[in-house]
């Protein structure tokens, strides 16, 4: 798939589920990792969300009035992004980001790394904005879990069944009520249909994901002339999270 595609996948399903969650309470649904490494932020601190989507954690860095910069690949997510939290942002790929490097005091990647064609690749360039001392935030999926698994079937019959018109309405009339109703009954009142098809489109249908081992992340640190300081195998959901500091 071309990287084209995979920014118009985002465009049409932007990882948009958090709209009624207010500000303060969006600490929630991070990483409780990432949320520590903003605590330690210093006062002017500057942060790069890569992969920002519609703005998760970005609509936070504003409540905490952090100096911030979003880049999606998707120019929908970009645009919500902006709407919701009046900081600024760029579309761009993070394969090749129209950036200066040793720029950032901290550099955000939550969920993207996994999606992208070339992950060491996109990983080299999050290591080249971070200025010495500086932090890289990495939550990535973890293999081997339950979502690998989800991911590859039923996935894999989501993905076929959505590209033709009458067996992605079969999917949108039994799997995603389904999936709805698990979200209601798990957070009432905060998800949205909206926000339910948008997970379940990111979760079961988004193109591609890898499936990245621990020693694969340590290998691109070595290449990369960064180290590895915190390794969370678990820290929320399906995901792992790595904190690699620039030396
Ligand atoms: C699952 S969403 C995560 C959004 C956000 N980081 C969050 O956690 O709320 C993945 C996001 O990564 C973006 N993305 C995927 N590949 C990308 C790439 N190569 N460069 C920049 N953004 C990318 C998508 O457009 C999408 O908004």
């Amino acid at each position: 798939m071309l990287a084209a595609e995979a920014g118009n996948f985002y465009d049409e399903y932007p990882f948009d589920w958090t709209e009624r969650y207010r500000p303060a309470e969006l600490a929630t649904v991070i990483s409780p990792v990432l949320i520590r490494l903003l605590d330690r932020l210093a006062p002017n601190a500057f942060v790069l969300d890569v992969g920002c989507g519609p703005g998760r954690v970005m609509t936070y860095l504003a409540y905490r009035q952090i100096r911030a910069l979003g880049v999606d690949r998707s120019f929908a997510s970009v645009v919500l992004m902006q709407q919701r939290c009046q900081l600024p942002g760029i579309v761009a790929d993070n394969l090749a980001l129209p950036l200066a490097g040793g720029t950032a005091d901290l550099v955000i990647s939550d969920g993207v790394l996994h999606h992208t064609e070339d992950p060491a690749l996109a990983f080299a360039e999050l290591c080249r904005m971070l200025r010495p001392g500086g932090l890289l935030f990495l939550a990535v999926y973890r293999p081997g879990g339950h979502y690998e698994w989800l991911y590859h079937f039923p996935g894999s019959v989501f993905r076929r069944a959505v590209r033709h018109r009458l067996t992605r309405a079969l999917v949108h009339a039994t799997a995603l009520p389904l999936y709805y109703l698990v979200h209601v009954l798990r957070s009432p009142r905060k998800r949205s249909w909206r926000g339910a098809r948008n997970l379940f489109y990111d979760y079961f249908v988004t193109p591609r994901v890898h499936f990245l081992r621990r020693d694969t992340i340590e290998q691109w640190c070595r290449r990369c002339g960064v180290r590895l300081v915190e390794f969370h195998p678990r820290p929320i959901g399906n995901v792992q999270a790595f904190v690699i500091e620039k030396q």
